[in-house]
Formats: structure tokens, C-alpha cells, sequence
């Protein structure tokens, strides 16, 4: 089986190369335009997984005569789709480029897929469509197009343009909805490594260690939860990895279209997942109490069931080791 994994040299796209190449006997095609991914990835991920059976293509999804090629030369079973553009902040001050990769981009992929008679798709969709829905959030919880920012927006439409691919095409998809990724391979050699800076939480710890930070910044200790800080339902990255496997095997018997949660299914707030980091790695993080950010929720947590009932899916780490790998793989930089 050859698998086609767009952004595949990225965060989320590398740890689920490494579980591919690990337990199957798929070609993996990578597709990335290293806008945001380091080539050295590739390296190590076929170093972790003892396994070469990997192609990389470095060009853009927006490149549709390429795209063809590729789809042309390598008999795709199936696609998971990662790559996009993923910052909050900069889809509102250029939604140009956010409609024009995470939408024309993808409509490019779909509109192969149809040409070429490719069957199957992994997306990668995010909680962020279920806007201010209060947790526990769960799939059947309707979606609006509408969300607060182009970022949001365009997981939204595409979700509802794969779902019309599908019935038109007979396409079979799942969109994976992403909870908060965290963490990093045990063996510390891939991790987040963003070239473009993300405001997300970890990448900010990470700035605060590498002394970039003076402080990290807690957005807000006034909300309605246990401490007052911002609960989220933070998933070790290689158990969401494993999420996307359990996705694909399940695509060879299921026929549809449908979005699945993956996450833990609790949330942990600002505040306890910062003295988890610290507790773990032995060491001390400075904070400092900020206003909160907004377009925040006080808290977003799922209902994980879908993932574990249909997909088989079955989480092997904790929050816990996630703080520990995160330290090492910075530690290993
Ligand atoms: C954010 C996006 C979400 C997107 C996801 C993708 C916003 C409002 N939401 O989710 O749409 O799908 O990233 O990665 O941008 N925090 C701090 N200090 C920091 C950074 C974050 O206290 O320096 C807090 C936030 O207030 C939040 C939690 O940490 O409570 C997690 O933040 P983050 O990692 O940015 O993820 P989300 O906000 O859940």
C-alpha cells in the first residue's frame, strides 16, 4: 500500500510517519514544502523506525500540475492529509494565505483523489469547529461554518467539503478532530521544531527555556474552573499518531464520511499541566499572570469514544510522559 502524508514532515505528520513505517509495510510519500518542516525530519524518522520505505516530494499543495504527477506515478491507496497553515493570529491578518492552502490547496488534493480514483482520506480537522460549545464535546454537536477567526473557518469548510466529496465520489474520510497535541517521540530525535513562531502553549515554554522568554505567560487565572487558569485536553503527539494508523485500517472497511475526536478526555488546566512540566524535568518555569487571550474558552475537553469504539484506538502514554519527552527532545536540540 502506498500512503500519501501532505505536510508529513511536520509535527503531527512526522510522529504518524514514525508509527506507519513502524507497524506496516506501507510506502510512505511525503509531500512537503518544508514551509514549515526541517528536511532533517525525514532522516530521523526512517532512523526511529529502522525502516526507508519513504519518498519526499518538497513542493506545495497549491501546485496542482505537480500534485497530478505525483498521484500519476505512485498508486496512492490512501492520503492523510496534515498539511496547512495552522497560526490563530496570522489567518486574521492574512486570510488570503490561510484560504488559499488549507481551501484551493485541499480542493486540489480531493479533486486528484477523484481523478485518480484515490478512495481514502485521513484529515486533519481540529476542536476549534466546535466553537463555544460546552464541553464535553462531542461529535454529534452541530458545526457551524462560521467560526471566529479564518483559521477555525477553514477546518470547518473543509470538513463539510470532504463530507460532500464523499457523497458525491464515494470518497471515505474521517476527519480527525485534534484535541491539544503535546509532547515528543521518546527517542527525543523528532518533536515540534516550528520554524514560524506559534503562540501555542508548549512552543511558548519552549521559547522560555531556550531563553527567548523571559516568562511564560499565563492567559488569565480568572475563569470559572478549579484554579482559575484555562483547561484543555492535552494528548501525547505519538498517541494521536497512533490515532491516524487506527484511522487508515479502519478506512478499508468503512464507507462514509465521519469526524472523530481524539483526545483524552479530560481537561487539565494551565496551572497543573506547568507543575506536571515541572515536576517531571526537575526544573522551574518562570509565569507571569497575563490577561486573557482572546477568543479563549475556559475549558475544552471531548468525548473520546468514537476514536476508541470504531477506531480501536488505545492511548499508551500519559500527560505526564508528554512534559518528560517534550524536555528531552528539547534537551537533545
Ligand atoms: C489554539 C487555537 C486553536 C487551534 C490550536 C492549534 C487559539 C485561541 N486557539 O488552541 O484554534 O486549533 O491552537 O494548535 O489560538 N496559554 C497560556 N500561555 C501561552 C500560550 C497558551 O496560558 O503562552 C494557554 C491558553 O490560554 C490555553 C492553553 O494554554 O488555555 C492552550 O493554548 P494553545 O496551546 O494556544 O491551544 P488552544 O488555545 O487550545
Amino acid at each position: 500500500m502506498n500512503i500519501l502524508l501532505t505536510g508529513g514532515l511536520g509535527f503531527i505528520g512526522s510522529h504518524t510517519a514514525v508509527e506507519i513505517l513502524q507497524n506496516t509495510n506501507y510506502r510512505v510519500i511525503f509531500l512537503d514544502n518544508l514551509y514549515n518542516s526541517n528536511p532533517l525530519t525525514l532522516d530521523r524518522i526512517c532512523e526511529i523506525a529502522n525502516n526507508e520505505k519513504v519518498t519526499h516530494k518538497c513542493f506545495s499543495i497549491l501546485e496542482k500540475d505537480k500534485l497530478e504527477e505525483v498521484f500519476k506515478n505512485y498508486n496512492i491507496d490512501c492520503v492523510i492529509h496534515f498539511a496547512a497553515l495552522k497560526s490563530v493570529p496570522e489567518s486574521i491578518s492574512n486570510p488570503s494565505n490561510y484560504y488559499q492552502t488549507n481551501i484551493i490547496g485541499s480542493i486540489n488534493l480531493l479533486d486528484c483523489m477523484v481523478k485518480y480514483n484515490v478512495k481514502k482520506i485521513v484529515f486533519s480537522s481540529s476542536a476549534t469547529v466546535y466553537s463555544d460549545h460546552l464541553p464535553p464535546l462531542h461529535e454529534d454537536m452541530s458545526i457551524k461554518l462560521n467560526q471566529t477567526n479564518p483559521y477555525g473557518t477553514n477546518k470547518a469548510m473543509m470538513e463539510k467539503i470532504i463530507e460532500e466529496y464523499s457523497r458525491a465520489y464515494g470518497i471515505n474520510a474521517i476527519n480527525l478532530r485534534y484535541f491539544n497535541p503535546i509532547g515528543a517521540h521518546p527517542s527525543g530525535l523528532i518533536g515540534e521544531n516550528p520554524k514560524k513562531e506559534l503562540t501555542n502553549l508548549f512552543p511558548s515554554l519552549m521559547d522560555v527555556l531556550k531563553g527567548k522568554k523571559e516568562y511564560l505567560h499565563i492567559f488569565g487565572d480568572d475563569y470559572q474552573t478549579e484554579d482559575g487558569s484555562a483547561e484543555r485536553d492535552y494528548i501525547h503527539i505519538c498517541d494521536l499518531a497512533s490515532a491516524h494508523l487506527c484511522a487508515v485500517r479502519y478506512l478499508n472497511r468503512f464507507k462514509g464520511c465521519i469526524p472523530i475526536n481524539v483526545g483524552y478526555g479530560y481537561g487539565t488546566s494551565v496551572f497543573k499541566i506547568i507543575k506536571i512540566f515541572e515536576e517531571q524535568n526537575n526544573i522551574k518555569i518562570p509565569i507571569k499572570i497575563s490577561p486573557r487571550r482572546e477568543g479563549d474558552l475556559p475549558s475544552v475537553y471531548c468525548v473520546p469514544d468514537k476514536a476508541k469504539t470504531l477506531l480501536g484506538w488505545k492511548p499508551k502514554f500519559t500527560i505526564e510522559d508528554a512534559c518528560l519527552h517534550a524536555y528531552h527532545y528539547f534537551s537533545n536540540q
